[in-house]
């Protein structure tokens, strides 16, 4: 049987990889794997205790926050608070940035953006939820104050980013840029161990992913996309949380789509905490992430820590089956309005 490789062994192992680092980056990581165990305590006996259920308040994006919802946030905030590496943080549930004082005096030039709670819709009714995350490196002078432009860098900036899924197990995926890693935590020994080395995403996969109440709402290039799916026999899988969503696509291959909708005109999924950490996560695995304009993910210009944002991810040969269809009534488009001009 191999030795357990605990994620904390990996990270300093890995540390290596970035000649420069001093170390912070991976106490930030385990920070973070830290906290996501506190979370994870909480999610496994929220039918016990009183954490079910809506808080009363909404969060900056508009929608009802979760009584977990506001525990997973405060869970993470106290944690990069105290870590000592992190300068601020952005969260889903945080209407601005938050800076955060020096630990003992030191400057540090990492912020973190969260997604706390990923899948809130789905707390009550046991259904598998998840906390993502991404890691900057500040761009503002690091004794002055942080500005929002530190947190308004596109997704390639980004220097590490991961997900936490609450699911039949509880598993950290993360990406430094130097590939994909999984852990799975050992609730015998209290430790992510790793359990998915090196993950890469299949060319193809045998499920597409999307919200098929809103097929009406779809441009015609998606909804051309779809009945080809059904047509090459392509399951359907949704599950309504983008961790779980975007994780079996990682294991199994497959496309996850969220498309404008009449109600979400720029997609629902938030560009800064959603689509960019999984982006990263999914092109370090050798899959594609785009938006419904065939645009890459992480070459997006972020306008806002709440910016939304359309996305179509997962197996290279799906994600580019999908931008076919797409792209053909783009050139039509084009060419009706080409005409039009010529004959007015
Ligand atoms: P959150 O719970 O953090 O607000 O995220 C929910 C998101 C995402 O997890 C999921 O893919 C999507 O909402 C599902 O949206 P629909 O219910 O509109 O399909
Ligand atoms: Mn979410
Ligand atoms: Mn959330």
């Amino acid at each position: 049987m191999n030795r357990i490789i605990t994620l904390d062994e990996f990270i300093i192992r890995r540390q290596k990889d970035f000649p420069f680092a001093s170390g912070e980056l991976s106490g930030l990581l385990r920070d973070i794997g830290v906290a996501s165990k506190v979370i994870n305590q909480e999610v496994n006996k929220a039918g016990l205790v009183s954490i079910l259920g809506m808080n009363g308040s909404e969060n900056a994006s508009g929608e009802d926050v979760a009584k977990l919802d506001v525990f997973a946030n405060d869970r993470m905030k106290d944690f990069l608070k105290t870590s000592g590496e992190c300068a601020a943080i952005a969260s889903e549930e945080e209407e601005g940035f938050i800076h955060i004082d020096q630990v003992e005096g030191k400057n540090s030039e990492y912020i973190v953006v969260f997604d706390p709670l990923d899948g809130s819709s789905n707390i009550d009714v046991n259904v598998s939820i998840g906390t993502i995350f991404a890691i900057f490196r500040r761009k503002s002078a690091s004794t002055g104050p942080i500005e929002m432009s530190d947190f308004l860098q596109k997704g390639i900036e980004q220097v590490a980013a991961g997900y936490v899924l609450y699911g039949s197990s509880t598993m950290m995926v993360y990406t430094t840029g130097k590939g994909v890693n999984g852990f799975t935590l050992d609730p015998g020994i209290g430790e992510f161990c790793l359990s998915h080395p090196d993950m890469k995403i299949p060319q193809r996969g045998k499920y597409y992913s999307l919200n098929q109440g809103y097929y009406r709402s779809y441009s015609l290039g998606v909804q051309d996309y779809l009945r080809h799916c059904e047509k090459e026999g392509i399951g359907l899988r949704y599950i309504g949380s983008m961790v779980a969503d975007i994780h079996r696509t990682l294991i199994k291959g497959g496309i996850f789509l969220y498309p404008e909708t009449k109600d979400n005109p720029d997609g629902k999924l938030r560009l800064v905490y959603e689509c960019n950490p999984m982006a990263f996560l999914v092109e370090q695995a050798g899959g594609i992430a785009i938006t419904s304009n065939l645009t890459r993910i992480m070459e997006e210009e972020p306008t806002g820590l709440h910016q939304r944002k359309t996305i179509i991810i997962g197996s290279p040969d799906m994600v580019n089956k999908a931008a076919g269809f797409i792209e053909s009534h783009i050139v039509e488009k084009e060419k009706n309005r080409a005409s039009n001009v010529l004959s007015d």
